[in-house]
């Protein structure tokens, strides 16, 4: 087979080393790729977001299955245009897409189908938040461009002046452009959090096992929002967690069927564990970062014969083998992160390599055979080991012989002490 992976980070490169060690692998492209991706996969120059540039790229290099890693080409209609001229792609269509592309309609979508959430209003003029917000008692709610922001476009406000103050860099500043036009407020939910990936073709969903990612920047769940500070996988989750969690994967999936929706890919529920139950904080169509670092090196299955089986609606007769392991995904990151970040700087430590550890490139550049920072996350170790511990151990042992100036890293990434509470300091 010959595979095209699209995007360039931390997930992407972990999705090029499974594919890289395929059997069915005949030539494996990245579109844009990176340096460390370029040393597995031939990286090619193509827009992510330009369907038919990439469709006329698949057809003439003959790519018989097309992976999609973020969602910015989800949503601009790649798998659309990939499907129109019959090449298979593991990612929905556009309309489909609007689960993660559309924090509103994902909203209605999960009403529609009872699927449990926080309670929300949406709203699309900043008046109407501003009279809601005056109407109501004081206390925590968390506000949410209803756009693609990536990442960043949730608020978790303590109160009725934050909010106004949240919604208004969205609606009136325009912080994201249209992707804050619309509003979504809702109510703050306490809990750990899960992160439940599932292979789904629209008729049947298999499950990738269940993470934990740590978003907040400091140890103890403290700081800001990133983008992800670690993982680890699989979480373990009582039998009754487990049955809602699939009652909510088959509510979702009965939704996609009633809606007719073209979904092949991967659905990324974001819950929260509430006392009440997990509740749905999110949609992704695409696999979490850096969820996917931690949870790969677990799968023992050929990925390729599980993203073809999903593209083909094959997945029923499908049992994915998972290792009996741990993986602990530790980040790097670089100064400043997640706000004003210091690239360029020499990273020491790559050249080893070692075992039962991967490092997998978020934000490097390769310079004369030298690796160099160039972006807000920067690397993810990941450790494995039959026990968790171990796996920790594992990942913090390499990260510790790591070294770039201003690198910042959790110590508490998978550790006991974590919940996994993403609003410690509210
Ligand atoms: P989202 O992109 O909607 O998943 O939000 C990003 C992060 O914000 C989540 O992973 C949570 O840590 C936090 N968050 C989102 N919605 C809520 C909520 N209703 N209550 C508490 N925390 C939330
Ligand atoms: N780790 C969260 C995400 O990928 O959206």
């Amino acid at each position: 087979m010959k595979v095209l992976v699209l995007g360039s980070g931390g997930r992407e490169h972990a999705l090029c080393e499974k594919i890289s060690r395929s059997p069915q692998l005949e030539t494996l492209f990245c579109a844009p790729g990176s340096d460390a991706i370029s040393l597995i996969a031939h990286c090619v120059d193509l827009n992510i977001l330009n369907p038919d540039e990439l469709a006329r790229f698949s057809k003439k290099n003959k790519i018989s299955l097309v992976v999609v890693g973020p969602e910015a080409p989800l949503a601009a209609g790649v798998a659309d245009e990939l499907k129109r001229r019959k090449i298979a792609c593991f990612g929905p269509t556009q309309r489909a897409a609007r689960l993660e592309s559309s924090k509103a309609f994902a909203k209605a979508f999960m009403v529609k189908y009872k699927i449990p959430t926080a309670d929300f209003k949406v709203f699309e003029s900043f008046d109407k938040v501003a009279r809601y917000l005056a109407q109501t008692p004081e206390r925590p709610v968390v506000v949410k461009a209803s756009g693609l922001a990536g990442g960043k476009g949730v608020f978790i406000c303590r109160n009725k002046k934050e909010a106004l103050l949240s919604a208004k860099k969205l609606m009136e500043d325009k912080i994201f452009k249209e992707a804050g036009s619309c509003v979504v407020i809702e109510e703050f939910l306490q809990g750990p959090e899960l992160s439940a990936m599932a292979l789904i073709d629209g008729e049947s969903f298999v499950f990738l096992p269940l993470s934990r990612d740590h978003k907040r920047l400091q140890d103890g769940d403290l700081g800001p929002n990133t983008g992800g500070m670690g993982a680890f996988a699989p979480v373990s989750v009582s039998a009754k967690i487990k049955r809602e969690v699939n009652a909510i994967f088959k509510k979702v999936l009965r939704g996609i069927r009633q809606e007719k929706m073209d979904y092949r890919g991967i659905l990324y529920c974001g819950l929260i564990l509430t006392e009440s139950g997990p509740k749905v904080l999110e949609f992704n169509c695409r696999l979490g970062d850096p969820e996917t670092q931690a949870v790969l090196p677990l799968i023992e299955s050929d990925i390729l014969s599980f993203f073809m089986a999903t593209t083909r609606k094959r997945l029923k007769v499908m049992r994915l083998k998972v290792r009996k392991d741990f993986s602990v995904c530790v980040n790097l990151v670089s100064q400043g992160y997640p706000e004003k970040i210091k690239i360029g700087r020499p990273i020491r430590g790559l050249e080893r390599k070692r075992q039962e550890v991967q490092i997998f490139h978020s934000g490097t550049a390769s310079q004369n055979g030298k690796w160099r920072t160039s972006g807000g996350r920067v690397l993810s170790v990941v450790g494995t080991a039959p026990k968790l511990s171990d796996a920790r151990r594992k990942a913090y042992r390499t990260a510790s012989r790591i070294f770039f100036p201003g690198m910042g890293l959790r110590r508490d990434i998978a550790s006991t002490n974590t919940k996994g509470d993403s609003h410690g300091s509210l």
